[in-house]
């Protein structure tokens, strides 16, 4: 008979063995000779494995809005998966999808008043793009094909979201990607505004590139435009003066969806909910995702305006309308206990900003506090 090794030793090798993890956007060999492990979170910092406390100068990956541990977070983790850990999505529902829902609208002004629920920013955009698609043909436009992203975005790394985007590392390795894409120009532009603060005053008019895109192909071929806000991924690009408000004119003169990617942005990274308000620009669909959760649990949305809801509420009531969803759409709606206040504010309003974020400061303010320091917060 073979003799295996005690327990203890071969739980100790499994736990050590770093080689069956393959890492996400690593580089693996490297990594896996010199391990930068983090064993502990808190507010602001990170413990490392060899117990150095670290600040968390990015917020995770952009994510961890409210801080670390949050207390409110971890008990209403503790708490949903006591009470319920998984119900369906599909045909069923529970409560707390809906209450979340409601709240997530409630953050956002004019008609963006519809959400639904993802994994991740990925699966956000991915579901953005079919909604868009599908949204056309309910109405009658099925020509309406064409997806337009930008150069140097980043939209996650689903086929879709890849597709779109711009960064070439991201697309060269996978095939073709979706066909009918074609890409807007990006608004880097360091000779004329390398020393800006804020929105660079230089850039408006590369949104007229979409009048471009738009004779090239015809209107009426294409069926959704998609940027971020501000841009991330390769430098955090702030948009400048005036180019999203031209770019909402262009889309809205040919029919076009304009898509937001808020899944930095989005909860308070700017200091107002989501970008949209900070821009004053009305998307028709915003893709969301990170802050959502402050990073605690696995989940994204597409927030939609009424009227794409509601064209897709036309036919047999019994019939499905949009045929896409997740396993895991709507887990556990964790952060409907996140410590975000619900907005209770009048449509049209503008909501005010959040109440304990801890975010990287981006075009405007800085409010990097957990909620245990907030003596420290204070705006720039
Ligand atoms: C703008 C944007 N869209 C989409 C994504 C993809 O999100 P996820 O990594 O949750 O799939 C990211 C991730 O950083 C992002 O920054």
């Amino acid at each position: 008979m073979a003799t295996s090794k005690p327990v203890a030793v071969e739980a100790a090798r499994l736990t050590n063995d770093l080689e069956p993890y393959w890492m996400p956007f690593t580089a693996n060999r490297q990594f896996k000779a010199q391990p930068r492990l983090l064993v502990g979170a808190k507010g602001l910092h990170y413990t490392t494995a060899d117990g150095r406390r670290i600040l968390d100068g990015t917020a995770g990956l952009w994510c961890c809005n409210a801080g670390h541990g949050h207390p409110k977070i971890v008990a209403a983790i503790q708490r949903q998966a006591a009470e319920m850990d998984y119900a369906p999505a599909f045909q069923m529902g529970h409560p707390k999808a809906f209450e979340l829902a409601a709240r997530v609208a409630a953050l956002l002004s004019g008609d963006l008043d519809h959400v639904f629920f993802t994994n991740s920013g990925s699966e956000a955009v991915d579901t953005a793009l079919k909604i868009a698609l599908a949204y056309h043909r309910a109405k009658g436009d099925a020509t309406r094909t064409r997806l337009i992203g930008r150069e140097r975005g980043y939209h996650g790394v689903g086929f879709g979201g890849m597709s779109v985007g711009g960064i070439a590392n991201n697309r060269k390795f996978f095939g073709p990607l979706l066909s009918g894409v074609d890409h807007l120009p990006h608004t880097h532009l360091p000779e004329k505004n390398a020393f800006s603060r804020g929105e660079p005053a230089h850039g408006a008019h590369l949104a007229e590139e979409l009048e471009r895109i738009v004779a090239l192909h015809d209107a009426s071929t294409i069926a959704a435009v998609i940027v971020e806000p501000v841009a991330c991924s390769t430098g955090v690009l702030v948009p400048p003066k005036g180019y999203l408000k031209r770019l909402r004119e262009i889309c809205s003169k040919h029919g076009i969806l304009l898509i937001l990617d808020e899944v930095i942005t989005g909860f308070g990274r700017l200091g107002t909910s989501f970008a949209a308000e900070y821009f004053d620009v009305l998307p028709d669909l915003i893709t969301t995702a990170k802050g959502l959760t402050s990073g605690a649990v696995p989940m994204g949305a597409v927030i939609a305006r009424k009227g794409i809801y509601d064209a897709f509420m036309t036919g047999p009531e019994h019939a499905i309308e949009l045929f896409h969803g997740y396993t895991m759409s709507s887990t556990c709606a964790t952060s409907a206990s996140s410590p975000r206040s619900s907005s209770s504010r009048s449509p049209g309003s503008r909501p005010s900003a959040p109440s304990t974020p801890s975010c990287a400061p981006m075009t405007r303010g800085c409010w990097c506090a957990p909620p245990a320091t907030s003596s420290r917060c204070r705006r720039r």
